[in-house]
């Protein structure tokens, strides 16, 4: 169970920041913000290291915190034409904290002790209700699909294309939809850390042709 005592010290974050710079805006204060568990209160230090970072993960950013091990029941439907797999890469590191297994404050080697729960545990009890992930979304696949726009031309709506904006080497991750450091245009709307607005279903409707 993720202890309230994360919840409270994001709000308290908040607050203070709501005094001096306005609306949230940034990883300080933001639901990633746990610098109230860390004695010197840093933030970064929970999923970043400048050095002796761990590489399991394929291009993981400098990572620093435990990895999940973990293997996942994964989304099918009759209508899905793109091959799902295991989560990789950014998906991966999500879910070292969103699969509940893996402690919030196991980071830089030390064992912690406050797990996610609930509805923010999205990969507790696999992937095969949520939206894939780890998966290329290539024109070819939009082309086969027939109500996906093209990846490499259709607007991202965020100054590139998809494919240069939301994609990961091609591939869908949970970091299509959402921003970890809270440092998106749709920070604004505080809206479950989405990179576009669900105003009107834009997000899905970015990539959905319907
Ligand atoms: C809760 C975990 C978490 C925290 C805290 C966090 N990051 Fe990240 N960061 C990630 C993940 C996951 C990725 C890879 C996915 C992505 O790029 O969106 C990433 C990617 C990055 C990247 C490479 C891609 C990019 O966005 O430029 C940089 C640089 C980075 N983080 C810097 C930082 C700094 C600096 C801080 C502290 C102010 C920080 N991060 C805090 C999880 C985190
Ligand atoms: C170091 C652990 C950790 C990592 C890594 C991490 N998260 Fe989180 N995340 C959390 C915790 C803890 C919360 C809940 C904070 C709270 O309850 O206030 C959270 C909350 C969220 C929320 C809900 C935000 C809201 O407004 O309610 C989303 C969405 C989210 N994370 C997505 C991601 C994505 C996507 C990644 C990877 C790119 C990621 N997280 C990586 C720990 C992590
Ligand atoms: C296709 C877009 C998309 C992808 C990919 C995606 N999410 Fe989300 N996620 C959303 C949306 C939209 C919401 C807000 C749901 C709502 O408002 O009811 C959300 C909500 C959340 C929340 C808040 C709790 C909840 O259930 O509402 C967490 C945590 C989260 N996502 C984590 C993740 C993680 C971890 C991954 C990768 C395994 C991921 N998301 C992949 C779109 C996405
Ligand atoms: C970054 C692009 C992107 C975004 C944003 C996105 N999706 Fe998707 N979604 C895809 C792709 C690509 C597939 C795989 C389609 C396939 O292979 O048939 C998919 C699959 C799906 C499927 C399963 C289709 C099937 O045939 O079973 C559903 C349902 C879905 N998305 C709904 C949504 C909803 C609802 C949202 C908004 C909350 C959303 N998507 C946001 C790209 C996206």
């Amino acid at each position: 169970m993720l202890g309230q005592q994360i919840e409270r010290l994001v709000a308290t974050a908040a607050v203070t920041l709501l005094g001096v710079v306005g609306a949230g805006a940034q990883i300080t204060g933001s639901p990633h913000d746990f610098a109230g568990l860390d004695a010197r209160r840093r933030i970064c230090v929970f999923c970043h290291t400048p050095h002796n970072a761990d590489l399991t993960v394929t291009d993981a950013p400098l990572w620093n915190h435990a990895v999940t091990t973990r293997t996942y029941s994964l989304y099918d439907s009759p209508t899905m034409d793109a091959t799902t797999n295991q989560p990789t890469g950014a998906s991966r590191l999500c879910l070292s904290c969103h699969d509940g297994s893996v402690a919030v404050d196991s980071y830089g080697g030390r064992a912690g002790t406050i797990f996610l729960a609930g509805p923010d545990a999205v990969g507790a009890d696999g992937l095969a209700n949520d939206h894939p992930v780890s998966f290329q979304y290539t024109d070819a696949l939009a082309i086969q699909d027939g109500q996906l726009h093209l990846p490499s031309s259709a607007p991202s709506t965020l100054g590139g294309s998809i494919n240069q904006d939301l994609l990961f080497n091609g591939s869908l991750e949970c970091a299509s939809c959402h921003d970890v450091h809270n440092s998106g245009p749709a920070r604004a709307v505080n809206d479950s850390l989405l990179v576009i607005t669900q105003q009107g279903s834009r997000l899905c409707l970015t990539c959905h042709n319907l």
